[in-house]
């Protein structure tokens, strides 16, 4: 193996040896691990996860696919939980210095990370997390307790070129460029980082469906059409209703403003800091737009996708 995975603990390492593999998106390989796929360290990392995490009732977990709006979320509801304590006006909001990966840690790339075990009791409540796992493969408390869920969605066409373009531009030197042809192929068929992308959605939009006060359900092109409603939308989610006052008071756009793709980007520390990983900020921040896949994908492409969709996702409501 390579010397990623020399790194493994013994568990993780068995279980390699166990489940079906894939060329990877940029590690040689994915693996394909209760269903969905991931790489080697990942595993490792949800295997700690599932035996250490307890949820407690407070708590709220971010869930999303890769590339589908999860920066975006984490500063929204960084700044919605904590505005009393950091008005989203401050010149001093903890998101004009920090990358909203640093204020709301992923268990699968920091938490767990490396085979640690930390001290999530100390943490500021409510704790606010954040997963890329499938809803099926959570951490039994957090479907058993009465924490907070918020899944957002994109549509698989502009993810699967945000996912393209980011796993070319953060690949090692090691693992050679994928192309556009390969890299469709293999997300249509599924072979992607917690895909597939259907199993994914759906599993989060079933227990939208079934439990709306357990995970709300929100889609990137929604909120880019209307961000306002959608603040209001989660804010209440969350039991922490905007008051009317705080409505006169323009904090809604405060919120919009401080989190947009616009003021993020800019930002010295998503310039040139570096967060999960290891990777350098920039490249959260692409283009931010509903659409750009028409740049990308061939008439062929675009068939072949709409079929997959409608084979995966017909008859479950989930629409794009
Ligand atoms: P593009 O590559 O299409 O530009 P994730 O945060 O899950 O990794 O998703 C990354 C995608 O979200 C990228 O899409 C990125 O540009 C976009 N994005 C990052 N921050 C955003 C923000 N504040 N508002 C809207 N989109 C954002």
């Amino acid at each position: 193996g390579s010397g990623e995975e020399e790194k493994l603990t013994h568990e993780c390492k068995e279980l390699l040896l166990s489940v079906p593999r894939e060329r990877g998106w940029r590690t040689p390989f994915i693996y394909q691990f209760q269903g969905f796929w991931c790489q080697p360290k990942e595993i490792q990392a949800i295997l700690s996860f599932h035996k250490h995490f307890q949820a407690k009732d407070g708590d709220v977990i971010l869930a999303t696919m890769p590339k589908s709006g999860t920066t975006w979320l984490k500063a929204i509801a960084f700044a919605i939980l904590n505005r009393k304590k950091f008005p989203a006006f401050s010149n001093n909001h903890p998101l004009l210095f920090s990358n909203p990966h640093d204020l709301v840690p992923f268990f699968e790339y920091k938490v767990y990370a490396n085979d640690q075990v930390p001290d999530l009791s100390i943490l500021p409540e409510p704790r606010l997390l954040a997963t890329h796992i499938p809803f099926a493969s959570l951490q039994e408390s957090i479907k058993n307790s009465s924490c907070k869920i918020v899944y957002i969605c994109r549509n698989p066409f502009d993810t699967f070129i945000s996912s393209w373009i980011f796993s070319n531009k953060i690949r090692p030197e090691t693992i050679p460029p994928l192309s556009l042809e390969e890299g469709f192929n293999m997300y249509c068929n599924g072979a992607i980082g917690f895909g597939p992308f259907w199993d994914h959605m759906l599993g989060y939009w079933k227990e939208s469906l079934e439990r709306p006060d357990k995970v709300l359900f929100l889609k990137y092109e929604d909120m880019k059409q209307g961000i306002a409603f959608h603040l209001k939308k989660l804010a209440k989610f969350l039991g922490c209703p905007f008051s009317l006052e705080e409505e006169e008071e323009g904090v809604i756009e405060d919120v919009a403003k401080l989190c947009s793709f616009e003021k993020l980007k800019e930002l010295e520390v998503n310039k040139s800091g570096k967060s999960i990983m290891n990777i350098e900020n920039r490249h959260l921040f692409r283009k931010g737009e509903v659409g750009d896949w028409l740049n990308y994908l061939s008439p062929a492409m675009v068939e072949q996708l709409t079929q997959v969709m409608e084979e995966k996702l017909s008859g479950s409501g989930l629409e794009f």
